[in-house]
């Protein structure tokens, strides 16, 4: 359905867990997480019966996502249970990779269509810091197995932070040239804790069209991302900058919280509660929620933080 700005919201990106077996610096702290009650939290069917509301209301795509989905437990169940769900088109998952060489098959078979495979660097060292955790060759393993299981354009994204890994826009870009797969660099966006990487860190994505001035346009890939290609390249370079180009005027997309909450713009407080609602008490609060999503989010900044009101991993990455 369309929203009050004619936005035709056919997205939702759906929240499994807030879980996760790394701890990244811009999404999660280290410790204090998990406070939730298992009660408080959707059960698998009530998820499945979230999406059945949303896919009637008009949503086509669905994106699973977490904290980091694959420790799940019923994680197959539900990939399976939402890709049939009628109107239902496309499932893709969000993953750092770590538990794809177990689950990249069972995957594929539940009807998960494509993988975006979080990958800051290409440094394992780095890597154990960024993540705080040492997981780097089980995240290349992983992403091996999603491109030997079969997915679609894999894309890997990159969350791009000034003095940490803008030395290797270059190396990681020409991973397209290697593999089949689509490298994007995302900025890093100002969640709760605004202050934790300073003013040098937030870094525009021109500065990967800097750092490659070969760059060929390759259009738009109807989502958020701008696209551009190396010559010679099998994938893309995307560039998603939701800091140095707002795309709220294209924004087709709601959540849903893994304890139940739709929330319409990523960066606003407002939540919308389906918590142990029936299938029409659902439907009826989807449609108030995409009525009520805000026209745009102010800007962000270290000093003006997203207006989320939790952390990147309570949310949906
Ligand atoms: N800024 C930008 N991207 C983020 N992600 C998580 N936190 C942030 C942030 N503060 C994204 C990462 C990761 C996905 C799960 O969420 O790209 O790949
Ligand atoms: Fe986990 Fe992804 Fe958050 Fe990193 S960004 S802590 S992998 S949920």
């Amino acid at each position: 359905m369309k929203d009050a700005f004619g936005r035709e919201i056919d997205y939702l990106r759906l929240s499994v867990t807030e879980r996760c077996n790394l701890r990244c610096r811009y999404c999660m702290p280290e410790e204090g997480i998990c406070k939730k009650r298992h009660e408080e939290m959707l059960t698998q069917e009530e998820m499945v019966r979230a999406v059945e509301a949303a896919a009637a209301l008009g949503i086509r795509k669905v994106r699973i996502t977490g904290g980091e989905p694959l420790v799940k437990k019923n994680l197959l169940a539900i990939c399976e249970k939402v890709s049939r769900i009628e109107g239902i088109q496309e499932v893709c998952l969000t993953t750092n990779g770590t538990l794809l060489p177990r689950l990249a098959v069972p995957l594929r078979e539940a009807g998960v269509q494509r993988l975006n495979i979080s990958l800051d660097t290409l440094d394992p060292q780095k890597y154990a810091y960024i993540t705080r955790r040492d997981e780097f060759y089980q995240a290349i393993r992983g992403i091996k197995a999603a491109l030997s299981a079969g997915f679609g354009r894999v894309k890997l994204n990159t969350v791009l932070i000034g003095g940490f890994n803008d030395d290797e826009i270059g190396a990681l870009a020409a991973l397209t040239l290697a593999y089949p797969l689509d490298v994007r660099f995302i900025e890093l966006m100002p969640m709760v804790d605004g202050r934790e990487f300073g003013r040098g860190a937030m870094v525009s994505n021109e500065k990967v069209l800097e750092a490659l001035p070969q760059l060929e346009p390759a259009g738009e890939d109807g989502g958020v991302a701008r696209l551009y290609r190396l010559p010679g390249g099998q994938g893309n370079i995307g560039l998603i900058s939701p800091v140095s180009h707002r795309f709220c005027a294209r924004c087709n997309r709601i959540r849903l919280t893994a304890d139940g909450k739709v929330k319409t713009c990523l960066h606003s407080g407002a939540e919308y509660d389906l918590k142990g609602l029936d299938a029409p008490g659902m439907t009826a609060r989807l449609r108030r929620a995409i009525l009520e999503k805000p026209a745009c989010h102010n800007g962000l900044s270290p000093e003006q933080p997203s207006g989320a009101g939790r952390q990147m991993n309570a949310i949906g990455g």
